[in-house]
């Protein structure tokens, strides 16, 4: 039931604010993030290996910058289809942790399969809890998004990002690298999200005007720094995948050593740019761009909007968060042009061709 919306895409990117609220009630309890049985002793790891496919995996690799931030743990992180052939080696004290909306996905099957008996923990962030790869698994950490019918992932990636940032906090905490009190701050903020979320999905409407002048395009660059790199790779793949454009991502730092030989008028590039500590290098970026002709979308906060100058073919207005939260706000820009974008195309949103919404042959 797409409850009035054109499609189920809209509907879960809609939603968004009101799944993560079931995610964080199932999560949290008061100033404590609560595990489900058997829990994970963080202390007790010296690494975290995380592997899956697509946009699980831009789940991963997000989250990657918030276990070695906040809670000083390397992470390894790998796509199911190269992990289970490489056969890599696991080192004691790794737990391994597996992200599948659908649970059911063959080669992160597969891998997990494969780090059985030789990880100290196997744990399952899934958004069907009964699914195989639940099954399988020590620890089962359910995303609570509820089914997810559009094959562009869409809820489920920011459900998986709050439960892996939520790992992280814990991560960080079971490690003696944040305080109680610190802790009760950051869960402040992480209670803020659905507010938040809520607010930025006003900006349909300026989303939608863009994504027309997008639609005229043949290839699109999606540019971030840190931890907005995988939310640039998000951008593309959900982009590519529905609206058949043919997009790529960069990490800003990367431009100069290869992809600035694609700009020219034609290629409009997406910067996504909150105020963080690499605010000034991506900017100095997107300048490098416009200087050769390139066409700007800038997705910032208003002052960073300001603060970027004038110039740029377009921008995007986010609200001002913390950086903790960025991630998870700067998906739904990305979720939204891909879908406009599409709609402006007339491809089939909810079933893009050659794709499948549960991949289960590898
Ligand atoms: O069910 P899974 O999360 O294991 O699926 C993984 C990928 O197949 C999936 O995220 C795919 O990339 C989506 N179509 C992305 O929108």
């Amino acid at each position: 039931d797409k409850a009035g919306y054109k499609h189920f895409m809209a509907k879960e990117i809609a939603e968004q604010p009101a799944v993560i609220t079931q995610t964080l009630q199932a999560y949290l309890d008061g100033d404590r993030i609560r595990l489900p049985e058997p829990g994970i002793d963080f202390a007790s790891l010296d690494r975290l290996t995380l592997v899956a496919c697509g946009t699980a995996h831009y789940a991963c690799l997000t989250a990657k910058y918030w276990f070695e931030q906040l809670a000083a743990l390397p992470v390894d992180i790998d796509v199911a289809s190269e992990f289970r052939y490489r056969e890599p080696p696991i080192p004691a004290r790794t737990a391994a942790i597996f992200v599948s909306q659908s649970g059911e996905t063959a080669d992160t099957l597969a891998a997990l399969r494969y780090a059985q008996g030789k990880a100290e923990m196997i744990g399952a962030v899934v958004n069907v809890a009964e699914s195989t790869i639940a099954r399988e698994s020590d620890i089962v950490l359910p995303i609570h998004a509820g089914a997810e019918i559009g094959v562009a992932s869409t809820k489920a990636f920011t459900c998986q990002l709050t439960v892996l940032l939520l790992l992280a906090l814990k991560a960080a905490q079971d490690r003696g690298h944040l305080s109680d009190s610190d802790m009760a701050e950051k869960l402040g903020l992480v209670r803020s999200l659905p507010g938040i979320l809520n607010q930025a999905l006003a900006i349909e409407e300026p989303a939608s005007d863009i994504s027309r002048r997008l639609s005229e395009a043949r290839d699109i660059l999606f540019l971030g720094r840190g931890i907005m790199y995988p939310l640039a790779l998000e951008g593309a793949l959900k982009l590519k995948e529905i609206s058949y454009i043919h997009a790529e991502a960069y990490a800003s730092g990367e431009l100069k050593h290869g992809p600035i030989a694609l700009i020219d008028e034609h290629v409009p590039v997406i910067v996504m740019a909150p105020r963080d500590n690499l605010f000034d290098k991506t900017i100095s970026n997107m300048q490098e761009v416009m200087a050769r002709g390139g066409r700007i979308l800038l997705i910032s906060d208003q002052a960073g909007i300001e603060q970027a100058g004038s110039g740029v073919w377009s921008a995007l207005p986010m609200p001002t968060v913390d950086p903790l939260l960025t991630p998870i706000l700067y998906a739904l820009p990305a979720q939204l042009l891909a879908y406009h974008t599409a709609v402006h195309k007339g491809t089939d949103v909810d079933q893009p061709r050659n794709l499948a919404k549960s991949v289960t042959v590898e």
